[in-house]
């Protein structure tokens, strides 16, 4: 191969320049030019120089970064370097939260502290629940979450400190810590229900269990199979590289505000149908449809463009979600111990013709990690609104990663993009009395 270069002729101006390629850890994925390179590209001394127009950034590279590769092509992900299906199939969320964080997994030892440290945190201040209780009655748990995470940052001042290791790593302790915390009070908040404080003699997602479900009983003891398939869901949902929502988490952080109000921001851009909360629209979706025989009519209305198949498509995956594939089993082991969820024979109909038909595979559109994670929650006795909480839950430890990653990396400055100005050239104010007719738009 040549050398790692990019020649480019102006032809306005007849001039050559020579732009370096750098690359990633794989030199068929990830090489780039620096876009500053183009701005020596200039037709005048008076010229701005040339800049890279992405909307919605869908070939733009916000970040160097060593925590999650995803090919899209192959339908890979790994969380530093290690295959997510191995993680679903051997790990714990606890140990993919560290290994995500610190890069690493952790030893014994380190995964015992770790674990000891989240769970001591799980507990939040009494006063947090008058906001739980301030919200109304039928009030989204996404935006309990998001206004409660928010307002963390005023109990915690320190959080401001964000150049302090050991105070981002108390705050990231505490962060995936609470939200399941918050999460569960919201839920309970929903039902009516008196909130259920942690048992540290849970694991971390019996003890979710057991603050959202937990009655009269002395003890909950979680169902082993729910345990463990909240485990692989929370594992595969940890972190996604710069998705939507982390990169909200960057931009606000950015800007060196607490990870509390970043994070808040983060679960807000994560709230959008069109990202974590489609899992919510895809349940809604199949409550819609009703029956397998109405499946044709939707799909027809999906074709025509009416509507979108929520849980399908994705700006990086153009093959099955490898995600998508192992909740489709997980499916199987819920359902044994919840009973089978109706629903899953529509969704199982949607995609057996979705993946027939031309429109979907000319767009390469495929079932993602939203298509069938709601079914189990359903099945698992969560209500809709709740999908989207049970997405940011998990995303904590990745959206703290790419937070702790962006505050550390020294090519990194505040978020400030530019734009390609379309509007009027200058022009004089008028006056009211020379403005004519009315204008309503
Ligand atoms: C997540 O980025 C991440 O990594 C996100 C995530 C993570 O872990 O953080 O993976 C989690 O957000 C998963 C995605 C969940 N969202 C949905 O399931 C909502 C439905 N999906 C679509 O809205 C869409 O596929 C997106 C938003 C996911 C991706 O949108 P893109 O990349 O901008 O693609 P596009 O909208 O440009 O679509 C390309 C074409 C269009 O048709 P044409 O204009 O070319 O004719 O495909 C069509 C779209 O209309 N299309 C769909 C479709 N998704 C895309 N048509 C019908 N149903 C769909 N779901």
């Amino acid at each position: 191969m040549g050398k790692n270069t990019l020649t480019i002729t102006d032809n306005r101006t007849g001039k050559t320049y020579e732009i370096p390629i750098a690359y990633g850890t794989y030199p068929t994925y990830g090489a780039y030019i620096k876009t500053a390179d183009l701005r020596q590209i200039r037709v005048s001394d008076d010229d701005f120089g040339l800049m890279g127009y992405d909307p919605s950034f869908g070939n733009t590279a916000s970040c160097r970064s060593a925590i999650t590769f995803i090919d899209g092509e192959r339908g890979i992900l790994r969380y530093r370097g290690y295959p997510i299906e191995q993680l679903a199939e051997r790990s714990t969320y606890l140990e993919t939260a560290y290994l995500i964080l610190y890069g690493e997994l952790p030893t014994r030892q380190e995964l015992d502290a770790w674990t000891a440290e989240v769970t001591h945190h799980t507990l939040i201040h009494e006063s947090i629940k008058k906001f739980l209780d301030g919200f109304h009655h039928d009030a989204h748990p996404m935006g309990m979450l998001i206004g409660t995470v928010g307002a963390l940052s005023t109990f915690y001042p320190e959080a401001k400190e964000i150049h302090d290791a050991a105070t981002r790593r108390k705050q990231i302790v505490r962060l995936i810590a609470k939200t399941p915390t918050i999460a569960a009070f919201a839920y309970r908040h929903m039902r009516g229900l008196p909130y259920a404080y942690p048992d540290n003699d849970l694991s971390y997602t019996g003890n979710f269990l057991n603050m959202l479900f937990k009655t009269t009983e002395l003890k909950y003891a979680p169902d082993p199979v729910l345990e463990r398939a909240l485990e692989v869901l929370f594992i595969l949902h940890a972190d996604h590289e710069q998705n939507c929502s982390s990169t909200a988490m960057r931009t606000i952080g950015s800007s060196h505000a607490d990870p509390y109000s970043a994070l808040a921001g983060a679960a807000g851009g994560l709230y959008g149908p069109l990202h974590g909360g489609a899992n919510e629209q895809v349940l809604r979706m199949l409550q819609q449809i009703g029956s397998k025989d109405r499946v044709p009519a939707y799909i027809k209305r999906v074709k025509d463009g009416e509507v979108l198949l929520m849980g399908f498509g994705h700006r990086v995956y153009k093959n099955y979600d490898p995600r998508a594939t192992i909740i489709k089993k997980i499916a199987d082991q819920v359902f044994q111990v919840t009973g089978t969820n109706p629903l899953l024979d529509i969704a199982l109909e949607l995609e057996r013709i979705a993946l027939q038909e031309d429109y979907f595979i000319t767009r390469r559109l495929y079932p993602n990690v939203d298509f069938y994670s709601g079914i189990i929650y359903q099945a698992m006795g969560f209500p809709v609104e709740m999908f989207p909480v049970l997405f940011a839950v998990p995303r904590t430890s990745g959206w703290m990663a790419q937070w702790e990653e962006m505050l550390t990396d020294p090519e990194q400055r505040i978020s400030r993009p530019r734009q390609v100005y379309t509007g009027a050239d200058v022009r004089d104010y008028v006056p009211m009395e020379q403005r004519g007719g009315a204008r309503v738009a």
